[in-house]
C-alpha cells in the first residue's frame, strides 16, 4: 500500500504534537514532537515511564487538553483548530473517557451514571434508560442499575464507568490505567470486558497501562519516553 493510501486509512493521526508548561527557565516540555496513527478498529496500549506523557498524549486525544503545537486529524477533521465548543461536540459524539479512579458521581445510581453522557446530548429519557440498561448489561451489571458506587466493588465501578464511556456508541474509547486501582483478577476481567468491545463491537481502543500483563491483551504497543514516541511493538 503507498504511504498516502495508508495515511488516508489511520482514523487519527497525530504529527509533531507538542505540550509545554511553563516559560522561560521553567518551560518543559510534557510531549516533544509525538507522531502517531491509530487506524480504526486498533487496540493500542501507550507504556512508558512516569511522567514520560502517557497521560498528557492521552487527554489531548480525548480532546481534554490542547497541545502547544503540531497537528491532530481525527478522521477528516483537523482538531487542532478546532473551537472549544467544536470539541466539546468531537468527545460528545464520537469519544469515550474511562479513568483510573473512576470518577463516578457518588451519589447517584449505576444507570444513572451511565446515562449522563446521554443527557449531554439530549436524548429523551425513555432512549436515555434503555440504553444505559443495555450498556450495563454488556459490562455484566445486569441487576445492578440501581446501586450506588459505593454499593459496588471497584471492578463493578470500572465496568459501571465502562458502560458510561460506550452508552453513547463512541467510534473510540481512550482508557487511561483503566486497571490501576484494580488487582490482578480484576484487571484482567476488565481486559477481557476492553477486548470483548473492540472485537465484537469494533471499537478503537487506545489505553495506558504500567503493566505488560495487560498490554499483551492489546495487539500494538507504543513505548513512550522523554515525551516521545520510542519504539513500538506489534503483538
Ligand atoms: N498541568 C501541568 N503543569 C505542569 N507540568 C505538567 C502538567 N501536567 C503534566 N505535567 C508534566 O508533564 C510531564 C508528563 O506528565 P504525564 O502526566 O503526561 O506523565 P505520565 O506518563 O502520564 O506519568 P504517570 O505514569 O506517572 O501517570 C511530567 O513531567 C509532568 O510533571
Ligand atoms: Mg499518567
Amino acid at each position: 500500500m503507498s504511504a498516502a493510501a495508508e495515511q488516508s486509512q489511520a482514523l487519527i493521526r497525530l504529527r509533531g504534537i507538542s505540550k509545554a508548561y511553563g516559560s522561560g527557565d521553567a518551560l518543559t516540555y510534557a510531549l516533544h514532537g509525538v507522531d502517531l496513527d491509530i487506524a480504526k478498529g486498533d487496540f493500542v496500549s501507550i507504556m512508558g515511564p512516569s511522567g514520560s506523557g502517557k497521560s498528557t498524549c492521552m487527554n489531548i486525544l480525548g480532546c481534554l487538553d490542547t497541545p502547544t503545537s503540531g497537528q491532530y486529524v481525527f478522521g477528516n477533521v483537523e482538531v487542532s483548530r478546532m473551537s472549544r465548543q467544536e470539541l466539546a461536540k468531537l468527545r460528545r459524539y464520537y469519544l469515550g473517557f474511562v479513568f483510573q479512579g473512576f470518577n463516578l458521581l457518588n451519589r447517584t445510581s449505576a444507570l444513572e451514571n451511565v446515562e449522563l453522557p446521554l443527557m449531554y446530548r439530549g436524548t429523551p429519557a425513555r432512549k436515555r434508560r434503555q440504553l444505559a440498561r443495555h450498556a450495563l448489561k454488556i459490562v455484566g451489571l445486569e441487576g445492578r442499575e440501581s446501586h450506588t458506587p459505593g454499593e459496588l466493588s471497584g471492578g463493578q465501578q470500572q465496568r459501571v464507568a465502562i458502560a458510561r464511556a460506550i452508552v453513547t456508541s463512541p467510534a473510540v474509547l481512550f482508557a487511561d490505567e483503566p486497571t490501576g486501582n484494580l488487582d490482578t483478577a480484576r484487571s484482567h476481567e476488565i481486559m477481557e470486558l476492553l477486548s470483548g468491545l473492540n472485537q465484537e463491537k469494533g471499537i478503537t481502543i487506545v489505553m495506558v497501562t504500567h503493566e505488560p500483563d495487560m498490554a499483551a491483551y492489546t495487539k500494538r504497543i507504543i513505548r513512550f519516553v522523554d515525551g516521545k514516541v520510542a519504539e513500538e511493538q506489534h503483538s
